[in-house]
């Protein structure tokens, strides 16, 4: 499914500010716009909270990166079956994850912003946080663009973070913060789901755990 004409020059905007980071930086944190590894990390576990690590499942990871969530579940659940779709709008964040991930059965990438099969469940780490100085509503419209592709394209359901608004109410110019009330309610009115609400996790983030409602 294409994005509407005006995503598709935020998604080329997208594109170029994540390549530019990782040809600086390299297949690191730093080469995805986080600070470190721990952190990075610390968001894997609460989106993987989805998922039941008791029987195989297929994952799609969307704004993959270079791929540092099959790294890491590959690390920390080397037991688990897990069928790995990784995609991502950068050109150049899909050639370093293939070449990381190089040989390594059940791992898949693509690029684009269309998630090209359906799967057990999907993911999304970062994606919604840099703005850049996209006007709000505009920006609004791309993660609810973004809502909608992981819902059509998760059976059992999805998890995704959200930079939460600091307590001032001070907005950080280029990047997106929000509350999470109103996407939870997006999630019940526009994508028939619920969203159950992860934070207190020692970040100034948190977490959705999306389900198709009952
Ligand atoms: C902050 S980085 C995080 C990368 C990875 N999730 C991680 O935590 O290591 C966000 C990534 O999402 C990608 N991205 C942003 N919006 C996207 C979209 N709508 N579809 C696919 N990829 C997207 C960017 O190109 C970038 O590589």
């Amino acid at each position: 499914m294409a994005a509407p004409p005006p995503l598709t020059a935020v998604h080329a905007r997208i594109e170029a500010y994540y390549g530019d980071k990782v040809a600086r930086y390299g297949a690191t944190p730093r080469g995805v716009d986080w600070t470190c590894a721990p952190t990075q990390e610390l968001r894997f576990i609460q989106l993987l909270e989805l998922c039941d690590f008791c029987r195989p499942f297929s994952l799609n990871d969307v704004g993959c990166g270079y791929g540092a969530l099959t790294g890491f579940i590959a690390r920390f659940h080397p037991r688990a079956e897990i069928d790995y779709l990784g995609v991502d709008l950068s050109r150049a964040m899909i050639s370093r994850a293939r070449r990381r991930h190089r040989g390594m059965a059940g791992r898949r990438f693509v690029v684009g912003s269309d998630i090209p099969r359906i799967a057990d469940y999907g993911v999304a780490s970062g994606v919604m946080n840099v703005m850049l100085d996209h006007p709000r509503a505009l920006w609004e419209e791309f993660v609810a663009d973004t809502l909608r592709r992981l819902r059509a394209s998760s059976r059992l359901g999805f998890a995704v973070n959200f930079m939460a608004r600091k307590p001032d109410g001070a907005e950080t110019p280029g990047l997106y913060r929000t509350d999470p009330a109103p996407w939870i309610a997006f999630c019940r009115q526009a994508l028939g789901s619920t969203a159950e609400l992860v934070d207190g996790y020692g970040m100034r983030e948190f977490t959705l755990l999306v389900r198709p409602a009952a």
